[in-house]
């Protein structure tokens, strides 16, 4: 989606803001620009496509003088919304008098009255932006004061925003505000720089503030003065950033997306670390918050989010249904918001969001909050606006993922759901001596991944038979049912083949018909419930000509034998084995989508943090 980046300081402001905008590339984009101020005026850079395309762009337009006395700016990736990427509608868009320069995350949804009433003043628009209308509005609220302009102009908006503004009016200050789409600022020494993503601050400060909903800040060299649409002041802490800026690099692999496949040990230990009691055969999750009355007295439990962190959810269904005996369903978020669901004070909604922006996953949370249930988050990143908004929950502490592909996240997810469940569970009917043998297999989670990771080579030379397909099918029953679901996902969203996940038993209910000689299914048939159904699927699949790739527990030669293809996964818990086997399909995806030479990191049309409906 959308990134902003500010720049003001005493550093050449072009290259900080490029720097910026490169470590927000990973979200998703189509278009990028710049505004600086030089002296009286302002100076736009815009193109289609790349940051190098911006980059090359400001080399045309200017010289190593120029740059050099540049101290102050505001950019932007564009993720296009309101009209197409091209170089006209992408952001920095100027007011009628070209004073004044916005960037803009979000979307204003009463832009088309608020352009009728400025074009009856007489404003000339260039793009068809709901951008262009916010920063003519600016423009026409401003009497000589930008903030107050600011302030006046959003009291105007219907919609999301966050924004950055500058003015060459008012030199050596940037006006920042949000609703709905986040702003953090850095506080350097010397040196202030805003972004919509801790990341493109990390090149210069660890200390940042994260602006609330409805915050204008008043941003300057020195510092931030921060107040509410009513000009009041407000205070707002200085956080510390944990994450390194290595963190943000490559590391040495080829994508990021194989780096956090990687990573997933050590983010798995991380989630769980401090988090079991292999005492008493249970887990202590400080932030869910609830007493054990306050745990016996729930009697659903929600869980809400979007793409793979819907698929986790439903994971967390099986979980808290079989461990913890109480009725848990999952509801995509996008449609839990506009249903009117019935949800009371005795229902815990857990909202799974990696990025906790995900507009559907925020809005679903306002609305189970405004029904009085016990509302908590599983985000990864911390300080994001649905973590805040819920107040409790659990963080993954799964570090940065960059890949728009969602990996390591989905597997500290699923790991950090079954210790809820765990936790519930314990207050409820689960013996010590069942709650032990999981917690024991849950703290194995980091070494069992390893082990699948182990065999990467063996899944890149399968990879190889697998790329030429047009579709593909992925099998599953139980909480191998969401596996299926999330190994399809990743397999069309990075390398373009139709994929599409079924229940095991629901292939003959229609889908069995697209099944002709090589079609690959990739049938999940660990060693658990279900599985021998599961093989009979397989079977059924096989006498259709299909190609079968299958999930098996290591040493279920018998399993093995029903495949054309296999890889083994641990042995462990039912609920645990989700996570090693998804972590076999996150490495086949990624090497069919890399011999087919896709653009794994950021597949074409997808966003990493999507905060439009
Ligand atoms: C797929 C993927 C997406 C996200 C979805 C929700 O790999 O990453 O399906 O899971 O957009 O995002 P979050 O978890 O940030 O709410």
């Amino acid at each position: 989606m959308c990134g902003i980046v500010g720049y003001i300081g005493k550093a050449n402001a072009p290259s900080a803001l490029i720097r910026g905008l490169r470590r927000l590339e990973y979200r998703g984009y189509d278009s990028a620009g710049l505004a600086v101020l030089d002296g009286g005026r302002i100076e736009v850079a815009k193109a289609a496509g790349k940051v190098s395309s911006l980059q090359d762009r400001t080399r045309e337009l200017w010289d190593q003088d120029f740059f050099n006395r540049i101290t102050t700016g505001i950019a932007h990736t564009r993720w296009a919304t309101h009209g197409p990427p091209t170089e006209v509608n992408a952001h920095p868009h100027l007011d009628q008098s070209g004073d004044i320069a916005l960037v803009h995350n979000g979307i204003i949804e009463n832009y088309r009255n608020l352009r009728s009433r400025l074009e009856a003043k007489g404003h000339h628009f260039h793009s068809e932006t709901d951008t262009e209308v916010l920063a003519h509005l600016i423009g026409d609220c401003d009497k000589g004061d930008l903030f107050q302009a600011v302030c006046d102009a959003l009291h105007q908006v219907e919609g999301t925003f966050g924004i950055a503004v500058l003015s060459s009016r008012e030199p050596g200050k940037i006006i920042a505000a949000r609703r709905g789409s986040p702003i953090v600022i850095g506080v350097g020494d010397g040196e202030s720089i805003i972004s919509s993503d801790a990341s493109a601050i990390l090149a210069h400060t660890q200390r940042v503030i994260y602006l609330d909903d409805n915050d204008i800040a008043l941003v300057t060299i020195d510092g931030v003065d921060i107040r509410d649409l009513n000009n009041v002041p407000v205070t707002r802490e200085v956080a510390e950033l944990t994450m390194s800026e290595s963190a943000a690099e490559k590391g040495g692999f080829e994508h990021f997306m194989l780096k956090e496949i990687h990573e997933q040990s050590e983010a798995l230990s991380n989630a769980i670390r401090g988090r079991l009691d292999l005492e008493a055969g249970s887990s202590v999750l400080a932030g869910m918050g609830t007493s054990p009355r306050d745990l016996a007295e729930l009697t659903r439990v929600v869980l809400i989010g979007c793409g793979t962190s819907l698929h986790a959810g439903l994971v967390g269904e099986y979980a808290f249904e079989d461990l913890a005996d109480i009725h848990a369903e999952v509801q995509q978020a996008a449609e839990f918001r506009y249903r009117n669901p019935i949800i009371g004070n005795c229902d815990l909604v857990i909202a799974i969001s990696q990025s906790g922006e995900t507009a559907d996953t925020l809005a679903a949370v306002r609305e189970a909050k405004q029904k009085g249930a016990f509302v908590m988050s599983l985000c990864n990143v911390v300080g994001s606006t649905i973590a805040r908004e819920t107040g409790r929950g659990v963080y993954l502490h799964a570090g940065p993922e960059i890949s728009v592909a969602s990996t390591k996240a989905f597997t500290c997810q699923v790991a950090v759901l079954l210790m809820m469940a765990l936790r519930l569970a314990r207050g409820r009917r689960l013996s010590r001596e069942d709650g032990l043998a999981l917690a024991k297999d849950i703290s194995a989670i980091p070494q069992l991944v390893q082990k699948v990771i182990q065999q990467e080579a063996h899944i890149a030379e399968l990879a190889k038979d697998y790329t030429k397909n047009d579709h593909a099918f992925f099998i599953g029953r139980g909480p191998m049912y969401p596996v299926a679901l999330e190994g399809a996902l990743k397999l069309k969203e990075i390398s373009y083949i139709h994929a599409e996940g079924y229940h095991a038993a629901e292939l003959k209910h229609g889908p069995i018909a697209l099944l002709e000689k090589g079609t690959p299914v990739i049938a999940l048939a660990c060693d658990i419930p279900g599985k021998d159904k599961t093989i009979g699927n397989v079977e059924e699949c096989r006498a259709r000509g299909a190609r079968i790739l299958g999930i098996v527990t290591e040493g279920d030669q018998e399993a093995a034998d029903c495949m054309d293809d296999y890889i083994m996964v641990p042995r462990c818990h039912p609920l645990v084995a989700t996570i090693p086997a998804v972590v076999a399909l996150q490495l086949f995806s990624y090497h069919v989508a890399r011999l087919r030479g896709c653009e794994i990191d950021q597949p074409r049309n997808l966003a990493k943090s999507v905060t439009v409906e």
